[in-house]
């Protein structure tokens, strides 16, 4: 298929584009650069051997776009193209909600002028919000989040399916992540944020590379095992191949699906932190602060839809994702 991934030199959309390279599409990569670097594409040939169709324009820009499209006979698109900062989006909405959603009416429209009818789109496990037992479930309601990063991924996943109720032979595919982390194995394309990271794998590889002092955990005293914070961290490969398999079964599919990306396993912060030491063979400087507003206690995903759907499970291991995420920071940091 020739697939347009638009945010595709980012984090996931670039492990994304390699694994669909790598299982013979052709990739049209769409993205502004305004969290990424040109370089990757490079390294993306360096990896697969193939060069991705590159242009650099926002995905709001609905002119631009339809160029793209009338250049390229696109058979699917995969939508990563926004803002991903929960702290910033508190502080800048109506940016957040201007920009992801604008980006993704556009492309929608530009989409239907062209007939393209299938669409992964980029969702979160945010969009369960505070109130659901864990594992969340694709079946919950998922309707509610707790910063307005997070509302555009309800929002956006609400319009989409209107979308599709009034053109049913549209595909869309949610894929609600957990938390992922980890790199490429070559050590050349991982999680590298612009300044300070929020997060906290991307931190860590900052603090280990000594580019900060310390890491605070953000917290130990919730109701978990060790006081820390739960989540469901997964290697960006897996996501990666979750994305390459949503998309082979969009071909054949229409109406909407939301489908949990996770491992199904609860980590605490403690126990990442602990794991990154003896992956790596090293000692992270770290102190115990307050808890960060917003941070619910514990979450992680039921993964049963995704296997049975889409053949798809999370297969790398914790260790996997401490040692990738380092090899990888310890070079581009
Ligand atoms: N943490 C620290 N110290 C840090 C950074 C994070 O202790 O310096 C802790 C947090 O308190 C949290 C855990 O590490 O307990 C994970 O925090 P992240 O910021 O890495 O991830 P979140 O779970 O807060 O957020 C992620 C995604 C969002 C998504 C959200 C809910 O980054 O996009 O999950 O699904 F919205």
């Amino acid at each position: 298929m020739n697939i347009l991934v638009t945010g595709g030199a980012g984090y996931i959309g670039s492990h994304t584009v390699v694994e669909l390279l790598k299982n013979g599409h052709n990739t049209i990569i769409v993205d502004d650069l305004s969290n990424a670097k040109e370089e990757v594409i490079e390294r993306i040939e360096h990896i697969t051997g193939k060069r991705p169709y590159f242009y650099k324009i926002d995905c709001a820009d609905k002119a631009a776009l339809d160029a793209v499209f009338e250049k390229h006979s696109v058979d699917a698109v995969i939508h990563f193209a926004g803002y991903k900062a929960v702290g910033e989006s508190v502080k800048k909405p109506l940016q957040y909600y201007r920009n992801n959603i604008d980006s993704t009416l556009s492309l929608v429209e530009v989409m239907e002028k062209y007939q393209c009818t299938k669409l992964v789109f980029s969702s979160s496990a945010t969009v369960y919000g505070p109130n659901n037992p864990y594992p969340y479930k694709e079946d919950m309601p998922a309707i509610q989040s707790t910063n307005p990063y997070g509302w555009t991924k309800v929002m956006i996943e609400r319009i989409l399916t209107d979308y599709t109720t009034a053109h049913p032979e549209f595909s869309v595919i949610l894929l609600r992540y957990f938390n992922p982390i980890g790199a490429h194995e070559s050590g050349l394309l991982g999680d590298d944020p612009n300044g300070i990271p929020n997060n906290l794998m991307p931190y860590i590889g900052k603090v280990a590379a000594g580019q900060l002092d310390h890491l605070t955990i953000f917290g130990n005293d919730y109701d978990t095992p060790d006081g820390t914070c739960q989540r469901d961290y997964l290697h960006v490969v897996d996501l990666a191949i979750g994305h390459l398999k949503a998309i082979e079964y969009a071909e054949n599919h229409t109406g909407v699906e939301a489908i949990n990306l996770g491992t199904g396993t609860g980590i605490s912060v403690q126990d990442l932190v602990n794991a990154f030491e003896s992956a790596n063979n090293l000692k992270l400087s770290y102190v115990i602060g307050p808890r960060r507003d917003g941070d619910l206690p514990a979450f992680w995903a039921d993964a049963t839809k995704a296997k049975n759907l889409l053949g798809w499970k999370a297969v790398h291991t914790l260790e996997d994702m401490c040692k990738s995420s380092w090899n990888f920071a310890k070079n581009f940091q």
